[in-house]
Formats: C-alpha cells, structure tokens, sequence
C-alpha cells in the first residue's frame, strides 16, 4: 500500500524537510508513501504574482484569493478523488485516532496550507475542504502543522515501523499515556532502574507498566482518565 499526498503551499522549498529524515525519509524512498508539492503561487496570473489581497470588513492581513487558489486546488484534484483537509486552528483539533484513519485513506491526501489570515472562506466550502488543527495555538502558515500530522500519520502505514508490536504500547493506544522507559546502565547519578524491570517476569513487568501509565495519566491528563475509567471508547483511536 502507497499513501499518496499533495501539499499546496507557498513554501514547497520546505518540504520534505524534517519528513525527509530518519524512518520517514526511507518509507519515502521505498514508495510506502509519495509527497508532491504543488506552489500556489504559479496560478497566480499578474506579473508580481500576487496570491492574496486585504481583506473585506476591514482588519490587518491579506488573504490568499479564491480564484488563484481554486486554480491549484483544480490543478491537484483533476488527478483523481482525493480527501482536502484544510490547515486551521479553527479546525477539528488532531488527533491520534485521525492518524489512524489518515493513514489508512484509501484516497490520496492533499493539505492545502494558508498562511497571512487564512484563505477565502468560499473556495474552502466550494471544494469541501475538512479544516483540521493541530492545537489550540497559532501557527504563521499550514506547513509546519502539515509536516507533524505526517509525522503522526505515515508511521502508521504499514511496513514503515519495523517493530509494529511497540504501536500497541504506545502513548495513546489503549487511551493511556506510556510508562516510564529505562535502559542501561542500572544505576545512573545514583538513580536505580526499578527493580522490578530486572526480575524477568513479564506478568509483573506488564502490570506495574500498566499501574504506571494509569497513574500518569490521572496526575497530567484527567480528560483522559475519565474517559478511560468510565471505559467510554477511547477518542484517540
Ligand atoms: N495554521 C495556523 N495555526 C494552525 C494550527 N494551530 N493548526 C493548523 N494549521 C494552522
């Protein structure tokens, strides 16, 4: 399986950047997933190759026009259907549970990122686009949000992780955070490994991960708890 996906920026020069890197850099090589940039701002028809104007109402900023940006959105969507999330923070905020499903799309994904004040409301309606967010702060542009959700979600494809056992234990898998980690050496600055890591006995060994993550998932994230001790479905997966 390929994921397939198209960022429309004004700034493809920062792309792959960071996903060029490490295991997502050689999934890229091996083809478990494809990236094209695609730069607004060569559908821009003026000579200074103007993308975006003031906006209507009054305020600071621009905004990157409809028309120059349905020109690129045609562009990438005559090459088949494909799934437009729109880059926000006036979007549904990600998640580990939209990972999953991202990464398992059979559609091609295609991040549309704005920058300045955002992007014609009516081109993002006209086109369907999902507004997505990657937190509850404010961001210059889409691109950098684009590149972490990609983070979260190309590790999950299939055959990019070696060890695809470690995706279950992992912080927000079962809707717990993770349990402390430790490796050599035993002692550190005084500082022992817990002891219990060094009995071999992997029932106790997974009961008192287990504990630990229940604990620290009640001190930092209560949201979390209660969802997990009310044994609600879990809202990540
Ligand atoms: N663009 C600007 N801020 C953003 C955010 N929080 N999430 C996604 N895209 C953004």
């Amino acid at each position: 399986m390929t994921l397939d996906v198209t960022v429309l920026t004004l700034f493809p020069e920062m792309f792959p950047g960071a996903l060029g890197h490490s295991i997502l850099g050689t999934a890229l090589d091996k083809k478990l997933w494809t990236l094209n940039t695609v730069d607004i701002r060569t559908f821009a028809e003026d000579k200074h190759k103007t993308v975006d104007d003031t906006c209507f109402g009054g305020g600071p900023g621009m905004v990157l026009r409809p028309d120059i940006v349905d020109k690129a959105l045609t562009a990438v969507m005559e090459r088949g259907k494909a799934r437009l999330l729109h880059l926000t923070p006036r979007g549904r905020v990600f998640n580990q549970g939209m990972a999953q499903e991202l990464a398992a799309s059979p559609l091609p994904l295609v991040f549309m990122c704005g920058r300045y004040e955002g992007i014609d409301q009516r081109v993002l309606e006209a086109w369907d686009a999902e507004d997505v967010s990657l937190g509850d702060f404010v961001l210059t542009g889409g691109e950098v949000a684009t590149m972490t959700m990609l983070e979260a979600i190309v590790r999950l494809i299939p055959g990019v992780l070696g060890d695809e056992t470690s995706l279950e234990e992992e912080s927000f898998a079962q809707g717990l955070l993770e349990y402390p980690q430790y490796t050599r050496p035993r002692e550190w600055h005084g500082r022992e490994v817990p002891e219990i890591l060094l009995s071999g006995h992997h029932k106790n060994i997974a009961a008192w991960r287990q504990k630990e993550a229940e604990a620290i998932t009640q001190e930092r994230r209560p949201d979390l708890w209660d969802r997990y001790s009310n044994k609600q479905p879990n809202p990540l997966t």
